[in-house]
C-alpha cells in the first residue's frame, strides 16, 4: 500500500479511508451496497469489527473499528477489492472507545432530509473525497450514525 502508513497497535483501532465507487452502475446503488453489506458483515462479526459506509457521488467513506490487527486485516481484503479504487486512507490510529460500535457493517447514502449532512459533503462546491480532512470525514461518518437514510 504505497504512501500509506498503518499501524496496528493490539488496543482499539480506528481506521478511517475514502474511494471512488468503481461498481457497475447495472444493479443500481442501493443495491450494490446491500450486496457489499451482505458479503461483509459477517466478517466483521467474526473480527469484532465494526463499520459504518457511506455511499455519496461516487464515492464511499468508510470507518473500521477494533482490534488493530483485526481492522488491518478487513483493510487489507477491502483495499484490494476492485469495486472501488483511488483509496485513500485519512485515519488509522489509536483510539479509546467506538464511535461506530452499533453494526459490524452499516451502509447509508444522505438523502435530501440529511441537508446539514449534504451540506458539509458538497463543502460549498462538488463533493471532492481529495480535500476530505480528518475532522470532516469523522464529523461527516458520526452525522450519518443517527441519519434517516438507510442503504
Ligand atoms: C466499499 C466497500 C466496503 C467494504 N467493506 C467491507 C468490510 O467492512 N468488511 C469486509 O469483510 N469486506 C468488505 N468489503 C468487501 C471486501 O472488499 C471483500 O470483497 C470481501 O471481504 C471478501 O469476502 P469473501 O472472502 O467472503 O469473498 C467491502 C468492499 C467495498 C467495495
Amino acid at each position: 500500500m504505497p504512501g500509506t502508513r498503518l499501524s496496528s497497535a493490539a488496543g482499539l483501532h480506528r481506521l478511517i479511508y475514502v474511494s471512488r465507487d468503481r461498481t457497475p452502475d447495472a444493479s443500481g446503488p442501493a443495491e450494490t451496497l446491500a450486496a457489499i453489506v451482505r458479503q461483509a458483515e459477517h466478517h466483521n462479526a467474526e473480527a469484532a469489527v465494526t463499520s459504518l459506509l457511506l455511499a455519496h457521488e461516487g464515492c464511499f467513506l468508510q470507518a473500521l473499528e477494533g482490534p488493530g490487527p483485526a481492522v488491518m486485516a478487513v483493510f487489507r481484503r477491502i483495499y484490494g477489492d476492485p469495486r472501488h479504487g483511488e483509496l485513500r486512507v485519512i485515519i488509522s490510529g489509536a483510539v479509546e472507545r467506538r464511535e461506530f460500535g452499533g453494526w459490524s457493517l452499516c451502509a447509508r447514502r444522505p438523502e435530501r432530509d440529511d441537508a446539514p449532512i449534504l451540506a458539509a459533503l458538497g463543502q460549498g462546491e462538488a463533493f471532492d473525497p481529495d480535500r476530505l480532512s480528518c475532522r470532516t470525514s469523522l464529523w461527516l461518518l458520526m452525522a450519518m450514525r443517527s441519519a434517516r437514510a438507510f442503504a
